[in-house]
């Protein structure tokens, strides 16, 4: 393995990230249980000492995100003996690694977890952070806890058979990130797009280190989400209302935040905030990469469900806008202000 190691600091809680280089394949020892889904046990199986722990396989979607499946995965654990100093392993996409990190977090009141994400969503956002979760009563992690992974091991080599649907989307979440405090990935993502999108390992190994950065020096900053952290939701509050909207399947996630963070622009350059040439050059990155930038959802509808985002804070909606790369704030926002820049 030919691998970097590094560790951040989350709050009080630290997470070792293990970052392999692009061509070798993940090498986890000393799991005492791996949980993946159908379309990752391929990697567990070439996953060093992991492919000889006990394993749970299950189907993939958003909907094994549930108490009964998180049940399922403790009763095992239970079965096997597993105790508070034994690893559970966590080996696939964002839906695993939420899954599995809140398994772990309350196994006996907290064991041991290591992450491998296994999608470009769950290697630049979802496994870093701390954040775990369930879906419950009809509302996406309405349960869950935060608890950072002992270990994140990163092995670009791994996305190459990941859908391209999939693909796009980690990219979209991937160029929030970096507009969020990396104008050298911004570039990088601007100037090597081609490269990108053939996954040429080399660069994306680079966009995936830089990307997962982003991410983690905002948390390190806010762990629990009460300030800074709020900003890695640029995008989101469109994001989430067009999801809704249209109905689930219709746009990814990062399509609705490609979509999102340029509406969040055009609201920024309306009220003042982000200056006209780099509202421009968001367009013109997110449009590079083939991102739809219209959507046909009634104007009403959005803002309805914008206004039951859950960053409706004293009555007010706020929005994460940014006046450039890295340079970014949280500013109330009027539903007049959102008819004007929906009809744009
Ligand atoms: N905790 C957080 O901070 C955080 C942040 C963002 C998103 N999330 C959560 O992440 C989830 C979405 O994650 P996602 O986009 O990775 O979806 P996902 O986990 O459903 O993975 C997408 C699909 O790709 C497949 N897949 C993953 N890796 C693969 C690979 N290497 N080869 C082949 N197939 C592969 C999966 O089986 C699945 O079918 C949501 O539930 C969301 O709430 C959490």
């Amino acid at each position: 393995m030919n691998a970097d190691k590094r560790c951040f600091t989350l709050g009080s809680f630290s997470s070792d990230v293990v970052f392999y280089d692009s061509e070798s394949p993940l090498n986890i020892p000393n799991a005492s249980l791996v949980v993946c889904d159908v379309n990752t046990e391929h990697i567990v199986e070439a996953c060093g000492g992991a492919a000889e722990a006990p394993r749970i396989v299950l189907a993939p979607g958003e909907a094994e995100k549930s108490l009964p499946v998180l049940e399922s995965i403790l009763s095992t654990a239970v079965k096997g003996g597993l105790s508070r100093g034994d690893t559970i392993l966590g080996v696939g996409g964002g839906v695993i690694t939420d899954l599995v990190g809140f398994a772990a977090s309350v196994y006996m009141r907290g064991c041991r977890l290591v992450l491998a994400p296994t999608s470009l969503l769950a290697m630049v956002d979802a496994a870093f952070g701390g954040k775990t979760g369930v879906n419950f009563a009809g509302y996406k992690n309405m349960v869950g806890t935060f608890y950072p992974a002992a270990e994140v091991h990163v092995a670009p080599s791994v996305l190459s058979s990941l859908p391209e649907v999939e693909f796009r989307s980690g990219l979209g979440e991937t160029i929030k990130n970096a507009l969020l405090g990396d104008e050298g990935l911004v570039e990088l993502l601007e100037r090597e797009r081609d490269a990108i999108e053939a996954r040429n390992p080399e660069i994306l190994g680079e966009v995936i280190r830089r990307g997962l950065l982003v991410k983690c020096r905002i948390v390190e900053q806010d762990l629990t989400e009460t300030g800074i952290r709020a900003h890695l939701n640029l995008g989101h509050t469109f994001a989430h209302a067009l999801e809704s909207v249209a109905g689930f399947g219709v746009w990814t996630h990062g399509e609705a935040v490609a979509w999102g963070t340029v509406k969040a622009a055009k609201l920024g350059e309306l009220l003042g905030v982000t200056p006209a040439s780099y509202r421009k050059r968001v367009e013109q990155l997110f449009a590079g990469y083939g991102f739809r930038l219209q959507a046909e959802a009634p104007h009403e509808r959005l803002i309805e469900a914008m206004w039951h985002d859950k960053k409706l804070k004293d009555g007010r909606l706020y929005f994460v806008l940014q006046s450039g790369v890295g340079q970014t704030q949280l500013v109330p926002v009027e539903p007049e202000t959102l008819r004007e820049v929906l009809q744009d």
